[in-house]
């Protein structure tokens, strides 16, 4: 198990290149199920998630070969259609291989998620979708089976309550090879839905409005491999946002996608950071000292809840009082009784943080909790005058790559060390 041990106070300048995106790379992969051909995938990020979902790959019988980030799948021989317990239980992500998997062998047994560090994490809206596409679930025993009609899935009109990303892109994934029409009202709108919506579109399918709360998609009989290349991160690009916003320093964020941060960039303006697009990259200027302000997390193109905890860091030190409301996830603000222990004012009252910032945060040892968490840990030890410790560090590598080496090539004083075991 490892740590970051970090020595905050320090004024970071440099150009960073943000990594292929994980949470659009996970349903991208899952596509490739559909298909009996190969299929290349590029700019794969290298990570804990990316990783597992490749082993749950070879235990269905999937050939992969990975070189430096591009990823060839051959999916010809698919020899089970189980995804087991032991690893959908380490990435609830793995349900999305149910999708894929019932809409090409008209059958699939996934492990139910189980909750996670942020929350319960039901997939009641996964399931009630493929049930009116025909498909028979039945839950037993932690799993679910599901199988399909004798003639495949049948297209249907969804309506989800909420507009949740993963059910919104397992049937998206499920519908293109039903038969006849889907419509998926109140979709996600997320930007890894325009891209897995594209990545289907270059296999051969024939999905319309991703990215619109609105999606159609039309049956075909069979698809092709894709040859797709990930976009990069946007949560990952924010979260640089906020190092710099947290450090008083100028960064440049190298072949981002800038349309994919408005209200991210918004609310860091409102804050005091300065922006300037150049090309492809962008240029953040951060104040000498952060204005506070409020957030209240939402479905994309609100303030995204993976960016909650990077922003209260941020808030930690900034001149006045912001409110944070989580409205995502009915667990995501482990990462405060941390930030306390570095100094931060946080006062909880349900799924509202207030947070007043103070003039300093002071170095201390902290424990990671959860993927986002360990970011925001990371950001105010960036800003903490003094040493500060990491532990558990392993949240973090599921959904960042090399972040201490980006970290120091930016002047910071980071380093990984083995953690005595807690
Ligand atoms: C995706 O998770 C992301 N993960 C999450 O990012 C992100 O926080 C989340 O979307 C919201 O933006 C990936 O893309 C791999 P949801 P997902 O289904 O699909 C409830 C990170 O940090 N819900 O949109 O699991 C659910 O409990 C991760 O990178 C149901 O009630 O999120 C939650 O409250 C963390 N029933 C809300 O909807 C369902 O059937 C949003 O969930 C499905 C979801």
């Amino acid at each position: 198990m490892d740590k970051f041990v970090i020595e905050g106070g320090l004024k970071l300048e440099g150009e960073v290149a943000i990594s292929g995106s994980k949470n659009a790379a996970l349903p991208v992969l899952a596509a490739s199920l559909l298909a009996s051909d190969e299929s290349m995938i590029e700019n794969v990020p290298k990570l804990d998630d990316i990783h597992t979902l490749c082993q749950l790959f070879q235990k269905l019988g999937v050939k992969i070969v990975e070189d430096q980030g591009v990823m060839i799948l051959d999916t010809r021989n698919i020899t089970s259609v189980e995804a087991t317990y032991d690893i959908v239980r380490k990435m609830r992500a793995s349900v999305l291989v149910l999708g894929p998997l019932l809409a090409r062998f008209g059958k699939a047994r996934v492990s139910l998620p189980g909750g996670c560090a942020i929350g319960a994490r039901p997939i009641d809206m996964h399931l009630t979708g493929l049930e009116q596409m025909g498909a028979k679930i039945t839950l037993e025993h932690g799993y679910v089976d599901a199988v399909a009609p004798a003639g495949g899935l049948v297209g249907a009109r969804i309506v989800f309550d909420i507009p949740s990303v993963g059910a919104t892109e397992n049937l998206m994934m499920a519908a293109c090879l039903a038969q006849g029409t889907t419509l998926l009202e109140n979709a996600a709108r997320e930007p890894e839905i325009e891209e897995l919506a594209q990545a289907l579109n270059s296999m051969g399918a024939r999905v319309s409005g991703a990215g619109s709360s609105m999606i159609q998609i039309d049956g075909v009989s069979n698809l092709r491999g894709m040859h797709h290349r990930v976009g990069p991160d946007r949560i990952e690009t924010g979260t640089f946002i906020a190092v710099a916003a947290a450090t008083k320093s100028s960064l440049s964020l190298k072949d981002i996608r800038i349309g994919h941060l408005d209200a991210v960039i918004d609310h860091f303006q409102k804050a005091g950071c300065e922006f300037k697009v150049e090309g492809a990259n962008l240029l953040v200027q951060a104040p000498e000292r952060l204005k506070s302000v409020d957030i209240s997390t939402a479905p994309y193109p609100g303030f995204p809840t993976d960016m909650q905890a990077q922003f209260m860091a941020c808030m930690c030190i900034a001149n006045g009082t912001s409110h944070i409301e989580e409205h995502i996830w009915e667990n995501r603000f482990m990462h405060t009784l941390e930030l306390m222990r570095m100094g931060a004012d946080i006062s909880m009252h349900g799924n509202l943080a207030v947070v007043r910032g103070v003039p300093k945060l002071s170095g201390a040892p902290v424990m990671a909790t959860d993927l986002r968490a360990s970011a925001s840990l990371i950001i105010a030890a960036l800003a903490a005058e003094g040493v500060s410790e990491i532990l558990r560090i392993y949240h973090l590598d599921r959904g960042y790559v090399a972040l201490e080496k980006k970290l120091a090539q930016l002047g910071a004083r980071v380093r990984r060390e083995k953690q005595e075991v807690l």
